[in-house]
């Protein structure tokens, strides 16, 4: 181990120049325009897996953008693990307040700056470096590894579903892991057990036939960003809490053991609220606000538009107006549930006067994962040695919904091993990543394939 160890120290500056040439690719899933760099950047991660010396690496054409897979399965009577990963990045925009081009990677203050630095090029990468490590230095691994690695997971994973039911043999495994959540502080090992899910729709508000002088019609006809301003402000009620029927049906409710084990780790709200400038936080009353993020469903407009917004005055009654609204699930809502339930609820507040549309965008379920699974208990060893500190456990508000299908289609438990940090501005401009937990990360993927094995 030691031996490994330390050839992954005396690398890193090998592994940054490395990262760096993979973010310089602008692996965009969701525009059409960088359609040749997912091809190239699936071919980037591809090219590394056989370079690390994994046996069989395969790359898999899809309806969208393609999967690589790669495995290395030549310690019989060992457990297998599958590192899952998303090479595809969120779009740059507003990329006029990046300080430095988001494909120009910059290292500054130990951080390297660029568009998935931290989400998730930066992440998986720890595992193909770590594998490489002992691949080079041992000949062999301590157990059996396969790598999913997908370019869809920022627009909802459309095509790695389909194609892990159409592969369960080979995508069989005892457990998966993942890197592509937070740290909870800054060199603190964190392993994170739950994740919220996600229901996402949008509304589309329609009064009069066309655009109307709102001086020669204004006052007497519908407006559709009136009534979609309605609609919205009634979502919520004076408590915080999301005013559809059933909403909360399904929801787990917290644990005291949970609730005190949130209170234990050392968390500022003054300062949380002070690093988004906001003069006070707000949230469904009777929660913390870690437990309003990590463990209660929320509902969030996401965009807004209608009407006129260029520069200057345009006075226009709009004949449409468009809000895009998400919901974070807890366990165990189902989104397609909450997806119905919110577009009935939308359609009965909707005034007559009008012709409302929700349709549905993308979804996800949320997931809990066992904390005393032999991979869960590993990889808190294996961040433990490496940083030094005892790992906390807890769970986040992001999403990664193929978690859930893990869970019911390979039977497999998820290790969340994350090590971003959620100030590293992920799906913001000048998103980052620490190259120190990129370090450590490497040697903590390294040693969990050791405690793993035993
Ligand atoms: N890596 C994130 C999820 C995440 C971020 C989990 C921070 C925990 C902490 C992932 O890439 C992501 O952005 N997921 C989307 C899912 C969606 C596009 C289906 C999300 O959470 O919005
Ligand atoms: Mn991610
Ligand atoms: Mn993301």
């Amino acid at each position: 181990m030691e031996k490994i160890l330390s050839y992954i120290k005396n690398n890193q500056e090998k592994y940054v120049e490395e990262l760096t040439s993979f973010l310089r690719i602008p692996s965009i899933s969701t525009s059409e325009e960088n359609k040749n760099d997912m091809q190239t950047a699936a071919k980037f991660v591809a090219d590394k897996l056989k370079i690390a010396g994994l046996k069989t690496v395969e790359i898999h054409q899809t309806a969208g953008h393609p999967i690589v897979y790669a495995e290395w399965m030549d310690a019989p009577d060992k457990p297998t693990v599958l590192f899952y990963g998303h090479y595809d990045v969120q779009p740059v925009d507003p990329v006029e307040l990046w300080h430095s081009p988001p494909f120009e990677p910059v290292i500054k203050d130990d951080k390297i700056y660029a568009r998935g630095a931290t989400d998730d090029k930066g992440q998986l990468y720890i595992h193909i470096k770590s594998v490489e490590a002992w691949l080079s230095q041992v000949g062999k691994l301590p157990v059996n590894v396969k790598f999913l690695i997908e370019g869809e997971e920022e627009i909802g994973s459309p095509n790695l579903a389909p194609f892990i039911i159409a592969n369960k043999n080979k995508l069989k495994c005892d457990s998966v892991l993942v890197s592509d959540t937070s740290l909870f502080a800054p060199g603190l090992p964190t392993i994170t057990y739950g994740l919220r899910g996600l229901s996402y729709v949008e509304i589309e508000v329609t009064g009069p036939n066309r655009d109307l002088h709102s001086g020669a019609f204004g006052g007497a006809v519908p407006n559709p960003i009136n009534v979609l301003a309605e609609i919205i402000s009634k979502l919520h009620d004076k408590n915080g809490k999301i005013n559809i029927d059933n909403f909360y049906a399904d929801v787990i409710p917290l644990t005291k053991k949970e609730r005190e084990s949130f209170k234990k780790l050392k968390f500022s709200e003054k300062n949380f609220a002070k690093n988004l400038e906001v003069a006070q936080l707000e949230g469904e009353k009777g929660y913390s606000t870690l437990e309003r993020i990590w463990a209660r469903p929320t509902l969030d407009c996401n965009g807004i538009w209608g009407g006129f917004t260029g520069k200057g005055a345009k006075t226009v009654i709009p004949s449409r107006a468009y809000a895009k609204i998400s919901m974070r699930l807890v366990a165990n809502q189902d989104p397609k549930k909450i997806t119905k339930l919110i577009k009935n609820h939308i359609l009965k507040l909707a005034p007559k006067s009008v012709k409302v549309k929700v349709s549905e965008l993308h979804g996800g379920y949320p997931v809990i994962t066992p904390l005393d699974h032999k991979a869960t208990l590993a990889a808190a060893k294996a961040m433990e040695k490496a940083f030094g500190k005892k790992t906390v456990f807890i769970r986040e508000g992001g999403s990664i919904p193929v978690i859930a299908t893990f869970a019911t289609q390979l039977k497999a438990p998820s290790v969340l091993m994350g090590l971003g940090l959620n100030t590293e501005n992920l799906h913001s401009p000048n998103e980052h990543f620490h190259l120190k937990h990129f370090n450590l990360g490497i040697l903590s993927s390294a040693i969990f394939l050791d405690e793993y094995s035993k």
